[in-house]
């Protein structure tokens, strides 16, 4: 099997410099030593060309970036979209959530009816209505739903990438008002970290992976760095405090290994300035160890 890594330097969806660097840390961090015995071929096609855009603000919708990202994330969905046509299995590194759109455009044209698994403190189901920021990595999950500014929701000219039936948010602990009632209403299934307390991660798990893989033909986990706790991923620029641990993100992973259901992933939000000696990237690359099979014995 073959692994295409594609670095998105994109941190145009917040406020915060530095997720731009996530990919150089995530290199940094080992993820060629770390992956290569777990495929047959590993190829790292670099980063999607972003620039330094001036900061814009879209005068009618008040969303930050709106152009440059939709530009961007054509761009990234056209390197996704070449990689699951040349058989290889699509890793993409971020910068910051808004990154999954372009994702999500180039991996779902592929399937009927995929899956995605989101790994999260956060929703990121606002549109420009309910956001209370207007940074759109708050609202990658409802724009691949379809839900959003027309210039979002139609990235690789389709839409909409994932219906909300198909969809696990796994480690949600803030969502905003507007999230909450979107959640309500599509029947999004949540694992919040109460469940996650108490049922614990196998149970969860175990009762994702059931769900998705019995209605989906490939599924696609996009893992923000800030569903696990700040303690052991401090390099995120909206960390919540609760969150879930090293070793349940590990079990995860490897339940998902197993599963051998995850056709395309995405490892989101890691900001090197905010982080402690390279800590947060260095966990992606171990998760990154489970999540592709690696065995200790
Ligand atoms: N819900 C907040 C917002 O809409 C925070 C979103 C954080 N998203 C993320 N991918 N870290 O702005
Ligand atoms: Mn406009
Ligand atoms: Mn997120
Ligand atoms: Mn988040």
């Amino acid at each position: 099997s073959k692994l295409a890594i594609i670095g998105m330097p994109m941190d145009l969806g917040q406020t915060r410099r530095g997720v731009d660097m996530g990919p150089s840390a995530i290199r940094y961090a080992g993820i060629n030593e770390r992956l290569k015995n777990l495929f047959d071929e590993v190829r790292d096609n670099g980063d999607i060309a972003i620039g330094r855009p001036e900061v814009e603000i879209d005068p009618e919708s008040n969303l930050r970036n709106l152009h440059l990202i939709a530009e961007k994330s054509e761009l990234l969905a056209n390197e996704v979209d070449k990689a699951i046509k040349e058989k290889a299995f699509p890793l993409v590194l971020g910068g910051d959530h808004s990154i999954a759109i372009g994702t999500l455009a180039g991996v779902a044209k592929h399937y009927k009816n995929l899956g995605v698994i989101w790994y999260d403190a956060h929703g990121d189901l606002n549109t420009a209505e309910t956001s209370p920021t207007g940074n759109i990595h708050g609202m990658p999950l409802a724009v691949s739903m379809g839900l959003g500014h027309p210039l979002l929701t139609n990235v690789g000219g389709y839409e909409p990438k994932v219906k909300p039936e198909n969809i696990v948010i796994i480690g949600a602990r803030s969502l905003d008002e507007g999230e909450r009632l979107l959640i309500k209403e599509k029947g999004i299934k949540v694992y919040t970290m109460h469940e996650i307390d108490r049922s614990g991660m196998t149970k969860i798990m175990e009762e994702a992976i059931a769900y998705l893989k019995e209605k989906t033909d490939g599924v696609h986990l996009s893992l923000d760095l800030d569903g696990l706790d700040p303690l052991d991923a401090p390099g995120v620029g909206t960390p919540v405090n609760g969150g879930i641990s090293y070793r349940e993100s590990h079990l995860a992973m490897e339940m998902l290994a197993e599963s051998q259901i995850i056709t395309s992933a995405e490892f989101v939000e890691v900001n090197p300035i905010l982080d402690d000696k390279n800590k947060t990237a260095t966990v992606a690359v171990a998760l990154m160890g489970s999540l592709f099979g690696e065995k200790l014995l």
